[in-house]
Parts: structure tokens; C-alpha cells; sequence
């Protein structure tokens, strides 16, 4: 059979990577797909640009529109990133033209997926995107094709390695949120800009994905409620781990009876749980599905590698002639997205509040979560020690509810407020049961 020919847009971290392991992995690849790979076309922002990459022989498009419309190709491969252009019009050039596409867009596909799915059902091209989620791990093939045959009630997973190397340096060596910031800045972990990473969005994209390939429901990013991890204070995870708890930026997406849940914020979850032990910049999904015990997917969500690791795996399929609907299910049967209000999410919470110093103030607490049915499954005050207790300065306390609704936590906590029993605003952190 004639060798897959493909064209690769981007040659930067990923698309370099591709290139290589194209170079150096042929044989096998030939071997697992009964046919050869080869890159044919490239193209980059610079033509000019300094690449390490043996690119002889392999043609220079003039953009990457023309490169996904070329004759020449059966594969075109954006590597290029973002949701606007000239990814959005390169792939969709591709598809209309009845290629295959692969990428690692999680931009592109959170927000087009739907669109660009219609058009490769349409044309008869496959959109394969397994590295924009998780990278090396194959969560996409996990919930599209592994468990095709299984109702999902809930996927979660640490999804920015970024977040994780924060929270995990902040617990291990009790530092601040900026000093741990700084240092993954300098360690090339973040971005001199990290807010996409750290408020939460890039957790956000990736969710939107795994939830409609999980729910069967059309891909909505607005439909996730998103908060990030720059609120969290060395305390709150010293009190996690005194009360049994890691804190992990969590996607989770499930099924309620209100609708499919999608949010993304920092966490507890028990210290025995899969997810509690992944550290550093690692990310891990976590799969619950009906008649299964949970399969948790750990491995690197990021690095030049990784990600073309999986990008070669799509591109395997595509030469193999696999196609999939890319989101597991025919466009018109995917429903539309019903986003359960927060506020009334159910479960356990974790409440910090500063105290004062005043006779009554833990009955006022107890009695306003009372009020609002609020059960406590813990609490623990701790003690001001010599000067601060001279001082009368407020002293933490540290609350776990059993499950309750988010809209009766700020209640009980606004009634708390007015009371003027604590001084600053409550931390609040919502616990993910295994
Ligand atoms: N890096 C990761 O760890 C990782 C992990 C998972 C998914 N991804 C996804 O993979 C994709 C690529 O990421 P990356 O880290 O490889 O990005 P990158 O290092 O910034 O590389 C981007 C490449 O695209 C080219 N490019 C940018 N704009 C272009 C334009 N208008 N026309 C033509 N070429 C253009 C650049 O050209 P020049 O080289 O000439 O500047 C560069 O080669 C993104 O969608 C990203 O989200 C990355």
C-alpha cells in the first residue's frame, strides 16, 4: 500500500517532536499500520528559522491553508495551536477537501469541535485530537472507543501539570502560591503570562472535551463553572493533610440529576485516593463508569514527547483507515448540553474561617450551619500560641461538612459574616469523594 502522505503546520515543540519520531519510528510505524508514513509538506510561521530538524526533500507551504489544501497530501497535521486562525480555516480547509486532520488543539476543538466533527462526517476525513488532552495519556480513545459500551457517571482528573507542580511544591515544602509560581516560571513549567494555566482555563478546555465524549452532549466551555488555585494558602493544605485530604485542581464533569455538572476548581480528595498520589507535573484522569470499578489513566499531560507521541498514534489510525466519529457519536445525536447550576452542587466542603476571640463565636457558628441544615462531619480550632493570644488576634477555624448544597454553605456563611464573629473572607474548598 502507498505510503500515508502527510503535511505537517507547526513545528515547534510538538510539530518538531512529530517530525522526528516520523523519522526515527518509521519502521515501526509501518509495521503496526501495513503501510508507511511519510512527511511531504511543512510550514511554519518562519521558513527562515534555525530548526534542528533534517526537513530535506520535504516541501515548504507557502501558509498553512495551502498546505491543508494541497493535492499532495492525505493527512493534514496542526500543530500550530490556538482556536482562531489559521488554525481554524486550515482545518477546516482539510476536512471540506476530504482529508484526515490530527491535532493537538484543545482550543480549537473546545471551541469548533462540533463544527469541525460535522464537517469531516460530512467529507468522510477522520479529526483525530487524542494529544490535546492529557497529552501522552489516551483518555480520548478510553472514553471514546475502550468504553464505548459503558455509561459514564463521572470523569475527573488533574489536567494541567502546571497547577499540580504548584500545589504539590506548596504541600511538600509548605511555601506560598507566588514563591512556587515563580520557580515553575523558571523551571519553563509556566508561562511568563500563567493565568490561562493557573485560573483555570486550560483545566476548562480539556474538561469541555472529555465531558461530551463522556456524556454524549455537544462540546460547551461555557457550560464550565471555572475558579483557580491562586486563592489557596499553605494553611489549607497543611489542614487538608492533618484532616486526610491532598488539594488538586480538579476538571470533573458528571451526571446529576439536575444535569451534566462540569467544573473545574481546586479540591480535596482523600489522601488513599488514585488521584491524590499523582505529583509534580504529572496529570491523571479518572474514569467512573457503570458495573466498572473507577480506571484511573496517570501519565505526562505535556512536554514535546509526549504529546507527539499521541499525535502519531492518531496519525497511525488515519493510515490504518480507522475512522471514528470524533466524538464517539454521530453529530445530530449529540444533545445539547443542560450546565447544572453551582449552586446546586452537592457535597462535602471544607470551610476555613479566622474566629475572633469572643466568648460565643463557635456556638454562632454552629448555629448558622445549623440553620441551614448544614451537618459537620469535623472541627477543629486551633489555639493562638504567646504574643498572637495576648494580641486577641483571630485563631482558624477549620470546618468538614457532610454533603450539603453550595447555596446553603453561603448562606450559613453570610449569616457568619454579618454576625461579624470572623474577620476576611471564608476559604471554601469542595471535597471530591472516591
Ligand atoms: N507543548 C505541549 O506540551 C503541548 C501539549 C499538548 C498539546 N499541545 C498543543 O499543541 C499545539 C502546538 O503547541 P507547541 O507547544 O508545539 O507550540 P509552539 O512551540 O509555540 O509552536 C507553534 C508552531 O506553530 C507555528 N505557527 C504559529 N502561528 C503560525 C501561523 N500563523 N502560520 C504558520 N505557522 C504558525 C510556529 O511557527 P514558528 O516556529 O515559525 O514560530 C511554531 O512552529 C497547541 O495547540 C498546543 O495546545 C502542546
Amino acid at each position: 500500500m502507498a505510503p500515508l502522505k502527510v503535511g505537517i503546520a507547526g513545528l515547534g515543540t510538538v510539530g518538531a517532536e512529530v517530525v522526528r519520531l516520523i523519522e526515527n519510528e518509521g519502521r515501526t510505524l509501518s509495521a503496526r499500520c501495513g503501510r508507511g508514513v511519510r512527511v511531504v509538506a511543512v510550514t511554519a510561521r518562519s521558513k527562515v528559522k534555525k530548526r534542528s530538524l533534517d526537513l530535506g526533500g520535504v516541501a515548504w507551504a507557502k501558509d498553512p491553508v495551502a498546505l491543508a489544501s494541497s493535492e499532495d497530501i492525505d493527512c493534514f497535521v496542526e500543530l500550530m495551536g490556538g482556536s482562531g486562525e489559521p488554525a481554524l480555516s486550515a482545518v477546516e480547509t482539510a476536512l471540506k477537501a476530504g482529508k484526515s486532520v490530527v491535532t493537538a488543539n484543545k482550543a480549537l476543538i473546545a471551541k469548533h469541535g462540533i463544527r469541525l466533527a460535522q464537517a469531516a462526517e460530512k467529507h468522510g476525513g477522520a479529526l483525530n485530537f487524542e494529544a490535546a488532552v492529557g497529552a501522552a495519556i489516551p483518555v480520548i480513545k478510553t472514553l471514546r472507543e475502550g468504553l464505548a459500551a459503558t455509561g459514564i457517571n463521572r470523569v475527573y482528573g488533574i489536567l494541567n501539570g502546571t497547577c499540580n507542580y504548584i500545589l504539590t511544591r506548596m504541600e511538600q515544602e509548605g511555601l506560598s502560591f507566588a514563591e512556587c509560581l515563580k520557580d515553575a516560571q523558571r523551571l519553563g513549567y509556566a508561562e511568563a503570562n500563567p493565568s490561562f494555566d493557573v485560573d483555570g482555563h486550560d483545566t476548562a478546555q480539556k474538561l469541555a472535551i472529555l465531558a461530551s465524549l463522556a456524556f454524549g452532549t455537544r462540546v460547551a466551555q461555557n457550560a464550565v463553572y471555572v475558579e483557580g488555585i491562586s486563592s489557596i494558602a499553605p494553611e489549607d493544605l497543611r489542614a487538608a493533610s492533618d484532616l486526610g485530604y491532598r488539594v488538586k485542581l480538579l476538571g470533573v464533569a458528571m451526571k446529576t440529576a439536575k444535569g451534566i455538572e462540569q467544573r473545574v476548581h481546586p479540591t480535596m480528595v482523600p489522601k488513599s485516593s488514585s488521584i491524590a498520589q499523582v505529583m509534580g507535573v504529572t496529570n491523571a484522569v479518572t474514569i467512573d463508569g457503570d458495573g466498572i470499578s473507577p480506571i484511573t489513566l496517570v501519565g505526562p499531560g505535556a512536554g514535546g514527547a509526549a504529546t507527539a507521541s499521541a499525535v502519531l498514534a492518531d496519525i497511525a489510525d488515519v493510515a490504518r483507515g480507522v475512522r471514528v466519529n470524533p466524538f464517539g457519536r454521530p453529530v445530530d445525536r449529540l444533545r445539547a448540553t443542560a450546565k447544572a447550576p453551582m449552586e446546586r452542587h452537592e457535597g462535602g466542603y471544607y470551610i476555613r474561617l479566622m474566629a475572633r476571640d469572643l466568648a460565643g463565636t463557635a456556638a454562632t457558628i454552629a448555629t448558622r450551619l445549623a440553620e441551614q441544615k448544614i451537618s459537620i462531619e469535623s472541627i477543629v480550632q486551633r489555639h493562638a500560641n504567646g504574643a498572637d493570644a495576648e494580641k486577641g488576634l483571630p485563631v482558624p477555624v477549620l470546618l468538614i461538612t457532610y454533603a450539603t448544597s453550595e447555596d446553603a454553605v453561603h448562606r450559613a456563611l453570610a449569616a457568619v459574616q454579618k454576625d461579624k464573629v470572623i474577620s476576611g473572607r471564608p476559604q471554601v474548598i469542595r471535597i471530591e469523594k472516591n
